[in-house]
């Protein structure tokens, strides 16, 4: 039997390389479709990379050609465009890059070795929850069009399984944070913990966005989780599809949060920041942001029931392996 292949789109990213790393650990063969604009070579260096936008026309057959060169069995989808500002002002070329990405890797899936995917979504489907802790069934309404190209990348995979005769995994991730590897830090300044990392660079003090909320201390509450913990919810995710599929189960799309079931709010953040850094902080407060909910928790039970998955680390260790790498 060969070794299982598994394309990574987005695989000289944040979060792709790490679930690059941790399939080459175990032994699985890996290439990677990536446009580098805003990938990084250097944490991908000797893996077989298809340089290519995949929202353009010329997508479909290259991948298709990729996908039959290497017998690929299993995709895990993360190339995006993430930041929800640009995309509030270039809706449609969101839709077009989000969306047009995935359809042009469905079609060139479409009658391929590929039997699973795995699809990056994320908690900015649920837009302003009115509950405290999410869970997979409650409403779906995303506040800006980032969200929005999430919640119809779900559906088009979900409407996709039968006619492709694969099966899909969506994966929707609360704040990613941390380093697995020094060399695979989070280079993206739109969260929370490289932008204070970067005012601190700038010797400027961290910013708080409103510290009159409805929490215990008036700062917002997320649910963090680390970079590692949501690189092995990849894995597990992966191996229950080819599980599956190896004993002939039906095809099936099936939905996740990865999240720890934890709150920590910003101003917790920044006091671990600064026993990471061992700098003294003091956060200037700033007016709210718009579309800042108060509070956003993961309910994780059905990954950990389904997949027995759950995180392992919790944010010192995240802002720690954060700093590490930053300062690496
Ligand atoms: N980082 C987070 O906090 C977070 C949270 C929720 C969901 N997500 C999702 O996870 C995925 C990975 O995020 P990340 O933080 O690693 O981002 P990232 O920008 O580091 O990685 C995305 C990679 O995809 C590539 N890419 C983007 N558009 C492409 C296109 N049209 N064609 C080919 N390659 C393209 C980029 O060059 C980059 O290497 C994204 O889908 C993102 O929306 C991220």
């Amino acid at each position: 039997m060969t070794t299982p292949c598994v394309l990574v789109t987005g695989g000289a990213g944040y979060i792709g390389s790490h679930v690059v790393r941790l399939l080459q650990e175990r032994g699985s063969r890996v290439v990677i479709v990536d446009d580098l604009s805003n990938g990084v070579r250097a944490r991908t260096e000797g893996i077989p990379t298809l340089e290519i936008d995949l929202a353009t026309d010329a997508a479909p057959s290259a991948v298709r050609t990729l996908i039959d060169e290497h017998a690929v069995d299993a995709v895990i989808h993360f190339a995006a465009r993430k930041q929800v500002g640009e995309s509030v002002q270039r809706p449609a070329w969101y839709y077009s890059q989000n969306v047009g990405s995935l359809a042009n890797l469905l079609l060139a899936i479409e009658g391929s070795t590929v039997g699973s995917v795995v699809f990056s979504s994320s908690a900015a489907v649920y837009g302003e929850p009115d509950t405290g802790a999410v869970a997979e069934d409650d409403p779906t309404r995303p506040i800006n069009p980032y969200g929005a190209t999430k919640l119809v990348g779900e559906q088009l995979l979900t409407a996709s399984v039968a006619p492709l005769g694969i099966s899909a995994t969506s994966l929707r991730y609360f704040n990613v944070a941390g380093a697995g590897w020094p060399d695979l830090g989070d280079t993206a300044v739109q969260n929370l913990v490289p932008m204070v990392f970067q005012r601190l660079d700038a010797g400027e003090q961290p910013r708080i966005f409103g510290d009159d909320y409805a929490t215990a201390d008036g700062t917002c509450i997320r649910d963090y989780i680390h970079v590692l913990d949501l690189a092995h919810a990849h894995l597990a995710a992966l191996d229950r599809l080819e599980t599956r599929r190896g004993e002939g189960a039906e095809p099936e799309a099936s939905v996740f949060n990865v999240g720890t079931g934890e709150g920590s709010s910003v101003r917790e953040v920044i006091e671990a920041i600064a026993r990471a850094s061992g700098r003294e902080l003091q956060p200037e407060i700033m007016p709210r942001r718009a579309g800042d909910p108060p509070k956003l928790i993961a309910d994780p039970a059905r990954i950990t029931e389904v997949l027995g998955w759950r995180a392992r680390r919790g944010l010192d260790e995240i802002v720690a392996s954060a700093w590490q790498a930053h300062t690496a």
